[in-house]
């Protein structure tokens, strides 16, 4: 362990020398999520670059507790095939598997497993967990970690690329790889059912806006994430006794109009999951999206029905 910390230690001097070496480009203000996702490098991009904050990342969790020096210890900023291994803080696993309020009943993925934190803390709530990771050595460590952790049946890893995997059945995936990654992923994730929960460590979806983001009072680079609800598909026209609606989708966000008896009114609104509300001509409806039906209440009481 000593050996291991004094890597670590070596390394993260080295990664401050460089990076105090580097000059930023005068007139550009990056936003926030851009200056987020430069931190984090890409393979190929030196680490010289990256600032990897050792000291907080790594402490709180120990998945190497127990073996020796001579087995795999990973390093902070390491290369990865698409992104980096950088560990989320423990502090942070626990708030994104908080706000997917993951229970018992779930089967969490994390998507490039890393040393398996993630799923191993789901595990420990419960939950059945799986972790993809491309990195042999990592599966491997995030194996033990989980069999001494004391959950290895439920926490299991599989060496796989997530780009070639089929993690349709999770009902929570969870990320921290790059935006451009995240965004690869969504057309796969918009297919999952509706009411997936999706939580990324610090980097976003593009112009499908978070349903929630939290950011913890931690002096890490990596203390905010983003949840996401997969919402179920209403885009289109739908069939009412008197009439029709026709939404137009943008995500979890609807607009478009409710026509009944001839008159036509706008409509907006979110979905939840498979749970819809929009208001439309000062009514307020509520619904449950099943397949072809929409069926809920509206006004707190009165029942209606919408077909495809
Ligand atoms: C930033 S780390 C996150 C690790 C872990 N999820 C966590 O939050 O602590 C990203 C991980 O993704 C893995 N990775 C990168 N590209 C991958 C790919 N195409 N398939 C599977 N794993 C990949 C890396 O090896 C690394 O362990």
């Amino acid at each position: 362990m000593k050996h291991f910390h004094f890597i670590r230690g070596f390394a993260l001097a080295l990664c401050l020398l460089f990076a105090a070496g580097c000059t930023q480009a005068e007139n550009h203000a990056p936003e926030v999520s851009e200056a987020v996702e430069n931190n984090m490098p890409e393979v190929g991009q030196p680490v010289e670059n990256y600032e990897p904050d050792v000291e907080e990342a790594d402490e709180e969790y120990t998945p190497d507790a127990g073996h020796s020096d001579e087995e795999y210890a990973p390093e902070v900023g390491q290369p990865g095939k698409d992104v980096v291994w950088v560990p989320t803080p423990q502090a942070l696993v626990d708030s994104m598997l908080d706000m997917a309020k993951v229970t018992s009943s779930d089967y969490v993925i994390d998507l490039g497993s890393g040393d398996g934190r993630l799923v191993i803390t789901a595990a420990k709530r419960g939950a059945t967990a799986l972790g993809i990771e491309y990195n042999p050595d990592l599966v491997e460590l995030a194996r033990r970690a989980a069999m001494k952790e004391g959950v290895g049946a439920r926490a299991t890893f599989k060496k796989a690329d997530i780009f070639e995997s089929d993690f349709s059945q999770a009902t929570v995936i969870t990320l921290f790889l790059l935006s451009s990654l995240n965004l690869q992923l969504r057309p796969t994730i918009l297919d999952m059912k509706p009411g997936t929960r999706v939580v990324s460590n610090s980097f976003d979806m593009g112009e499908w806006e978070p349903d929630q983001t939290k950011t913890l009072e931690e002096p890490s680079a990596w203390h905010t994430a983003h949840l996401w609800i997969v919402p179920a598909k209403v885009d289109g026209t739908w069939k009412l006794d008197d009439g029709q609606i026709s939404f137009v989708q943008t995500f979890q966000n609807v607009a478009g109009t409710m026509t009944i008896g001839g008159e036509i009114m706008e409509l907006t609104g979110k979905l939840d999951g498979d749970r819809i509300s929009f208001n439309a001509g000062g009514r307020e409806y509520v619904g449950t999206v099943s397949g072809g039906t929409i069926s809920g209440t509206y006004d707190g009481g009165s029942s209606w029905t919408a077909t495809r």
